[in-house]
């Protein structure tokens, strides 16, 4: 309705030399036919680059990244592969899939003291699943109440600072949360009995290496040396969890322990358990029904009504929870040629993996300060850029905003213009049009300023380029070539 007309742009240019003067051999990267890139001598480095299957995208941006870690053995490289093809010598190598030992955890907090923290860390991830799995608002706003309790219980508070640096919780703990909210609507005669039946008092003491119900008692008196004696009583049951994993949920970072630092600083505990093989949802409704019967004082846990809501959450969630990719420990990334290959996860979780990780990137990049001089510190590389999502405010538009002060340089490639947002196009100061699909010619041609004849005559691995505000038509050579020569 309010459309605007654009404004007209400029007359397409093309400049009839070869080789750019500023450009000479020595200086920066070669791209093909003696031309040297330079991302130093541009405003800023990011590079978008469009091409039709089999014009020769990924040929490219390998050919750029190769170069740039053997030019600049300083800088990073990172290079996030959808298809599983990016391969490069030199490169230390993170395959993402459901039987791989790494993972990436989309809730590690963000650092910044003006934009970070456990809160709008919840924001940003539900926002991100909301976009990749299509979550209603309603669950939208249930997973961002989910993700915050998780937090919570690992003692992460928005409020205080220094909490933001304790251990995150993952996906695990959002499953578990979840499944909690499921299970407390839910009637289970069953499971009823059996906790009637369980006396917390004879079970066995320890912490062992099972799944169960763990119960954490209190001598009153006990322990404490500043607290008067008092005479013994019986311990007092304090709370009562379900863990898939005794030992590891008592020794581990739970809310429990800063709650038990907090109410009873300095004393000790005994804990029994109750050995009950079975899923987690089994392993919450006897803990629910327990809680019930024993109403534990540290136990904060509230009968809810929202099951049906929670029910359909945890449909929505099942794959990402099945894959496990977001509950393993994610690596540092920190070798100077990186691919993470999540070639092998579906679409959605893919996308989920590859924006955490562009949004922990510009983070971590933000919190390390802004650059002297022009080089970039890292170049984050993207060869299917309609694997990411789309939705203004996106991690990609970020980096491309807001990359170049704080050294981190985005390329991204795409088959088609659709999926390149006006953002990305229009600031990166580096543009490469390969030869596109007939139907693109003339899109391509005006938003990125080339002739349509211009575009419609290229060839595989021929390449119109601008370069901030010159431009050249290139032969480039490709990582095929520079691989052979190594
Ligand atoms: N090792 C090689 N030796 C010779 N030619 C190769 C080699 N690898 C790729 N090519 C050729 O290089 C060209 C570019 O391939 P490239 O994989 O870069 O295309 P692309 O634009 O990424 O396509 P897609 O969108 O399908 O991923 C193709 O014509 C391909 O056949
Ligand atoms: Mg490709």
């Amino acid at each position: 309705m309010f459309a605007r007309k654009e404004k007209p742009l400029p007359i397409a240019v093309l400049k009839p030399e070869p080789i750019n003067t500023q450009q000479t051999k020595g200086e920066g990267i070669h791209l093909g036919e003696g031309y040297y890139w330079n991302p130093e001598a541009l405003p800023n480095g990011h590079i978008v680059a469009i091409g039709a299957s089999g014009s020769g995208k990924t040929q490219t941006l390998k050919a750029i990244a190769f170069s740039l870690h053997q030019t600049y053995p300083e800088m990073q490289v990172i290079l996030l592969d959808f298809h599983g093809d990016q391969e490069i010598i030199g490169e230390t190598y993170y395959p993402i899939h459901m039987a791989s030992p790494h993972g990436i955890n989309p809730l590690v907090v963000n650092l910044d003291p003006e934009g970070g923290g456990s809160n709008l860390q919840a924001i940003q991830i539900a926002g991100i699943l909301k976009k990749s799995l299509r979550l209603g608002p309603n669950q939208e706003g249930m997973l961002i109440e989910i993700i915050k309790t998780c937090y919570l219980k690992r003692g992460i508070v928005q409020e205080q600072r220094s909490t933001w640096s304790f251990e995150p919780p993952n996906f695990d703990d959002i499953e578990e949360e979840l499944n909690r909210r499921v299970a407390t609507a839910f009637q289970d005669e069953e499971k009823k009995e059996l906790a009637e039946s369980i006396c917390v008092r004879d079970l066995p003491v320890g912490k062992p290496n099972a799944s169960g119900i763990y119960f954490i008692f209190h001598h009153k008196g006990a322990g404490g040396e500043n607290i008067p004696q008092s005479p013994p009583s019986s311990p007092s049951l304090l709370y009562i969890g379900a863990a898939r994993d005794i030992q590891k949920r008592i020794d581990g970072h739970h809310h429990i322990r800063y709650l038990l630092k907090e109410h009873y600083p300095g004393e000790t505990f005994q804990i029994r358990y109750y050995e009950h093989l079975s899923d987690w949802q089994e392993l919450i409704k006897l803990e629910n029904y327990l809680i019930q019967i024993h109403k534990p004082p540290l136990n904060q846990t509230t009968l809810r009504t929202e099951c049906k809501e929670s029910q359909k959450l945890k449909l929505k969630l099942a794959a990402t929870f099945q894959y496990g990719v977001f509950s393993r420990p994610q690596p540092e990334f920190n070798e100077k040629l990186v691919r993470i290959d999540l070639s092998k996860l579906p679409t959605e979780l893919r996308a989920i993996a590859a924006e955490s990780l562009a949004w922990q990137l510009m983070n971590q990049h933000r919190l390390q300060g802004e650059i002297q001089g022009r080089l970039p510190r890292t170049f984050l590389f993207i060869d299917e850029a309609k694997e990411m999502p789309k939705k203004e405010g996106s991690a990609c538009d970020q980096i491309i905003a807001d990359g170049r002060k704080f050294g981190l340089a985005l390329v991204m490639a795409s088959q088609s213009e659709r999926h390149l947002s006006a953002d990305v196009i229009g600031n990166s100061s580096t543009k490469i049009v390969l030869p596109v699909d007939q139907t693109e010619v003339k899109k391509v041609s005006q938003k990125f300023r080339f002739s349509e004849k211009k575009v419609e005559a290229l060839t595989p691995l021929t390449a119109l380029c601008r370069f901030g505000k010159d431009a050249e038509l290139l032969k480039i050579q490709p990582y095929y070539q520079r691989e052979r020569r190594c």
